[in-house]
């Protein structure tokens, strides 16, 4: 099929490869001429195991191609729309200026029979709206919501091999013919018996933001729990395996540490509430403030326990903070707890070495006034306290012997709770976690 993919950021260069990958002719565009130099020459434009492959290996099929051009979208028979919808500034609410703006610089392109289909993360509502201007000046055509579920660091996977694929129709029913059109554009992945579902639109846009809020809501319960082990002497880490084990509740999302950054689950919370308000639904969502005071007071109780660590005051304090990016395999800084948690460190007097495998070009530009050191062994010499704040492999295998002989002294905040607290005392360390005794 001819498929142009509108937006090539995280969402949309995944999917545009990935949609070439399963055999389609695709097009991506995106008014940034950067991003679409890079991606013509097969080069990611951001840090993604296994995109820059992926892109190599399918253009040179011939199937992918990219263009600043919205013209290049017409003769396409599906438009994905996979723009951005950032928190709007000094407010809660979702900013779909993007949205609107490549549905409206679209609508010229679009033939009778055409589907638009959008992926990008709205406020409920949205759709149905979007939906209205399609009709409006494009009779024959249909739009349709088709949430995206990737993350980071797995996004080619999880776009190829998604755990559903969830299509949103008007009226949510099985006739529809976007339903027949998604369903040759995923052929391959529904031959591998990925489940699909049909849905109206409002249920579409809400399977998404409601998955990002019971995740985020799942990371700060066992962030609240290990509030309450370091209050109780308790070890949040054993509490999770125990009840992890309840199948009901599972053991993924609940690592507690310095709770979840990056550019979905926060602002996806956030706009959701704002969403909820509009509707006069406030109350429903109220507990979502709740999820994102517990995840802020994080960053607060990490500083708080730096400088119990540096024995009372930050001032002059050399800490090298090991990880900048919100997770690992990423080098996403978008609100990133590690980064905001450097930030306020050297605020408060201290100086701070930010290292990172991947996201320090990324740091430097959101927060030029820290240090950045690229090698690890650079970063830890002569610290007085290290902070591991992203979980890279690399930080996970610091052995405790060879890092106390660089380290000023030997002290270190596990935030993400990953190192085994016994082995790193062995070796005369003083050893932090968060819920941990
Ligand atoms: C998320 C959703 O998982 C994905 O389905 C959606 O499409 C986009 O938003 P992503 O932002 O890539 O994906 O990151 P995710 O893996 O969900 O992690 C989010 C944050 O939570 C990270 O900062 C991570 O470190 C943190 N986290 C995750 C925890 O603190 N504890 C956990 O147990 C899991």
């Amino acid at each position: 099929m001819r498929i142009s993919v509108i937006g090539c950021g995280y969402l949309g260069a995944v999917h545009a490869a990935c949609m070439a990958k399963l055999g389609h002719e695709v097009v991506g565009i995106d008014v940034d001429e950067r991003k679409i130099a890079e991606l013509a020459a097969a080069r990611a434009p951001f840090f993604e195991p296994g995109l820059e492959e992926l892109l190599r290996e399918v253009q040179e099929t011939g199937r992918l191609s990219f263009s600043t051009d919205m013209g290049a979208a017409e003769g396409s028979a599906v438009h994905f729309i996979c723009v951005g919808t950032p928190q709007k500034k000094g407010e809660n609410a979702a900013d779909l200026t993007y949205v609107d703006a490549a549905l409206m610089g679209l609508l010229p392109y679009i033939s009778p029979g055409d589907v638009v289909v959008g992926k990008s993360t709205v406020p409920v509502g949205t759709a149905t709206r979007l939906a209205e201007i399609v009709k409006e000046a494009r009779p024959e055509a249909h739009l349709l919501w088709n949430p995206e579920f990737l993350r980071e660091g797995h996004a080619v996977s999880d776009t190829l091999s998604p755990d559903r694929l969830v299509y949103g129709v008007a009226g949510g029913v099985e006739e529809h013919h976007g339903v027949q059109v998604l369903d040759r554009v995923y052929a391959t992945p529904l031959e591998k018996g990925i489940p699909r579902l049909v849905a109206d639109l409002p249920t579409a846009e809400l399977v998404k933001t409601a998955a990002n809020s019971f995740l985020a809501t799942k990371i700060s319960f066992i962030n609240a729990m290990a509030e309450l082990c370091d209050a109780a002497g308790a070890d949040v880490t054993l509490l999770a395996d125990a009840i992890g084990m309840d199948d009901r509740i599972g053991r993924k999302f609940l690592n507690a540490g310095i709770g979840f950054g990056g550019g979905c689950l926060p602002k996806d919370i956030r706009a959701f509430m704002a969403r909820a308000g509009e509707l006069g639904a406030d109350q429903a969502l109220t507990f979502l403030r709740e999820v994102d005071a517990i995840n802020m007071r994080r960053r607060t109780r990490v500083v708080e326990l730096t400088r119990e660590l540096c024995g009372g005051s930050l001032l002059g304090q050399r800490i090298t903070v090991l990880g900048a990016a919100f997770k690992p395999q990423s080098d996403d800084v978008r609100d990133s707890p590690a980064l905001s948690i450097a930030a306020q460190l050297q605020l408060q007097g201290a100086v701070v070495t930010v290292t990172d495998p991947e996201a320090l070009g990324n740091a430097a530009r959101r927060f030029p006034e820290l240090h950045y050191e690229e090698a690890t062994s650079t970063a830890l010499k002569g610290a007085d306290v290290l902070l591991l704040l992203t979980e890279w492999q690399d930080y996970r295998d610091l052995d405790p012997y060879e890092t106390g002989t660089l380290v000023a002294s030997q002290k270190i905040l596990d935030g993400r709770n990953i190192l085994d607290p016994s082995k790193w005392r062995a070796a005369g360390w003083t050893y932090r976690g968060l819920g941990r005794p």
